[in-house]
């Protein structure tokens, strides 16, 4: 009985402190100070294997398969190399911030299963800048990325550009008519790859969205100071 009182004491004790130490501010959450190496171990360990468990019961289709590589270049190269880089590409100012840092895809990727660059890619990982792109990209528009990214890191920087020059009007973030390439999904999609087509009769959430509403002329002549 006097162990078990003990026991509760000593955990009130330490949930308070952990509480204290929320509260006290001494936590530094700047993104420009590197994790503690336990606490580095303790998330990229917890994060490894539930990409691992998740990915697992992902059934995978054919990816190789040079449309979708073409479309996924396109769409990886707006999408993903302003965090991530590419072959002879830095990563945008952006990007250069992060903490955890975007790796360099050329070199990580080889170490992931197809499965797992799509679970990550639609899920996105918590509490790192890693956007879930399931959430405005449907799956046809994720597999893709995937079948390129199996290809990047063989590709040194000229073999990039050549990949990426034959990949024009492929992809949903191809270039438009005006050479303009439009970056995260902000424009019309084309659809560039036979996986990215909408066979189910359903709109591509891009094409759902509402015309932007035209915020009233702002009239400062109205206003009291
Ligand atoms: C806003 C920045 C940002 C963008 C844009 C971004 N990523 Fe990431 N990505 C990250 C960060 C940060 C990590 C590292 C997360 C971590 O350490 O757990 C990451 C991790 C990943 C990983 C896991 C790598 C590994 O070794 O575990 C994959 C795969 C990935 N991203 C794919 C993509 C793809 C594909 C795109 C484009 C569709 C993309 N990312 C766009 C920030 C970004």
């Amino acid at each position: 009985m006097k162990t078990l009182t003990t026991l509760i004491i000593a955990v009130v004790i330490a949930l308070l402190g952990i509480v204290s130490y929320a509260y006290s501010g001494l936590y530094d959450v700047s993104a420009s100070s590197p994790h503690s190496g336990v606490l580095d171990w303790l998330l990229s360990t917890t994060s490894h294997a539930s990409i691992e468990r998740r990915a697992s019961e992902i059934e995978v289709p054919e990816l190789d398969n040079d449309d979708l590589v073409l479309a996924g270049i396109n769409d990886f190269n707006s999408m993903c190399t302003g965090c991530h880089g590419a072959p002879g590409k830095d990563p945008e100012a952006m990007g250069q911030g992060l903490n955890p840092p975007a790796p360099d895809l050329a070199e990580e990727a080889a170490e992931l299963t197809p499965a797992e660059l799509f679970w990550v890619t639609k899920n996105g990982i918590r509490m790192t800048g890693m956007p879930a792109w399931g959430a405005t990209h449907d799956d046809e528009s994720i597999w893709p990325l995937v079948a390129f990214m199996t290809r990047l890191p063989g590709l040194d920087a000229p073999a990039y550009q050549e990949l990426l020059a034959s990949a024009e009007g492929k992809g949903h973030h191809a270039p438009d008519a005006a050479g303009e390439q439009h970056s995260y999904c902000d424009d019309e999609v084309s659809t560039g790859a036979e996986l990215h087509g909408h066979e189910d009769g359903t709109e591509h959430v891009h094409e759902e969205a509402a015309e932007p509403e035209v915020a009233p002329e702002h009239d400062h002549s109205t206003h009291e100071h």
